[in-house]
């Protein structure tokens, strides 16, 4: 028989064959049998040779033909094999009397929230608020502050250096002169921000904590100014019955200088003294060295611990616990 008479018997078997088919495997089976390398249409294909000449053209369309149907009629099984094999989604069907999930919203850090008091209440006494970096460098941290080179408040055992001339802010005391550095005088700022120093963890210590500085510098500032200043603060923040009492100390930047502690009252009765941090007039070096004339203006400053006070507000008794992001500590705040 010629090809021409065979084409047709071909095409019949394989798309009886193919509706059979009803696996994927089947299905292989079938595309390698018919339309592989070695498969009956490549055979076909090759038996145009044999064809007389005059046929040729008419046989070459039938078994151009073959071909397409063959392959369309693969593709169309192994599309519906293949939708069949991949179950379909599942439609999701929403309760929608269901209660909705609340998110949930944070709150401000107990550490903020104090700070934010406490420049509520300096700036009802005409305190503005400054602030400047947490990396900083010799001239700002010490040079400045009247601490000489062999201080030992520099000594690297007591800072974190990042180089030689950089280090983390030990104390806010730098933005007493990043402020006069670029502002004449009066001023009336405090600079509430994290310190860093090397110190053992525990319950009353941290590498890092924070302060507020306060300076205010100005013509005829005193010492009774700025007793005043921190009574009244103490009272706002902790209670009109919180008592504050000054101990002489030295700080390199300040003259005299004075440690100032609070009187505090428990829920139980009992009260102890709480020191809250240093403060003094500011040292007429201090004022020479940001080019303040220092015959004519006078100030103080002071450096309080932001924690010390939150923690006797709140009534925290570990440091550690600020510090360590338990929401259910947090959360009471
Ligand atoms: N900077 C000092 C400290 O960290 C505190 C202080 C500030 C003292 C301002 C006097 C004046 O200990």
């Amino acid at each position: 028989m010629g090809l021409l008479e065979d084409i047709p018997a071909i095409e019949k078997a394989a798309l009886d064959e193919l509706k059979a088919v009803d696996t994927p495997d089947a299905l292989e089976a079938w595309r390698i049998r018919y339309l592989g390398s070695k498969g009956a249409v490549k055979a076909t294909m090759q038996r145009l040779k044999e064809v007389p000449k005059e046929q040729k053209p008419a046989a070459g369309k039938a078994a151009n033909q073959l071909k397409n149907a063959l392959q369309q009629a693969y593709d169309s099984r192994s599309s519906e094999l293949g939708a069949a094999r991949k179950p379909r989604p599942a439609r999701r069907i929403e309760d929608v009397t269901l209660p909705g999930k609340r998110p949930r919203l944070g709150h401000v850090h107990v550490i903020t929230q104090t700070t934010e008091e406490i420049c509520e209440i300096f700036g009802r006494m005409g305190f503005t608020v400054a602030s400047g970096p947490e990396v900083e460098d010799e001239r700002h941290n010490f040079d400045c502050l009247n601490i000489p080179p062999a201080h030992p408040a520099r000594d690297p055992w007591e800072n974190f250096y990042i180089d030689e001339k950089t280090m983390l802010r030990s104390q806010t005391s730098t933005v007493q002169i990043r402020v006069m550095e670029n502002q004449p005088p009066p001023v009336r700022i405090i600079a509430p921000g994290r310190v860093y120093r090397p110190d053992t963890v525990d319950a009353t210590h941290s590498f890092m904590f924070h302060q507020v500085e306060g300076l205010y510098v100005d013509t005829g500032v005193s010492m009774s100014d700025l007793k005043t200043c921190l009574d009244q603060f103490c009272k706002a923040l902790l209670g009109h019955d919180v008592a504050t009492r000054f101990r002489p100390s030295f700080f390199p930047f300040t003259e005299p200088s004075a440690e100032v502690d609070m009187l505090f009252h428990y829920d139980d009765g009992s009260s102890e003294w709480i020191e809250l941090g240093g403060c003094g007039m500011v040292d007429p070096n201090v004022l020479d060295a940001v080019g303040y004339d220092s015959e004519k203006y006078t100030g103080y400053a002071f450096g309080l611990g932001i924690e010390r006070m939150a923690m006797r507000k709140y009534d925290i008794p570990d440091i550690r616990l600020l510090f360590e992001n338990d929401i259910r500590f947090l959360e009471q705040f």
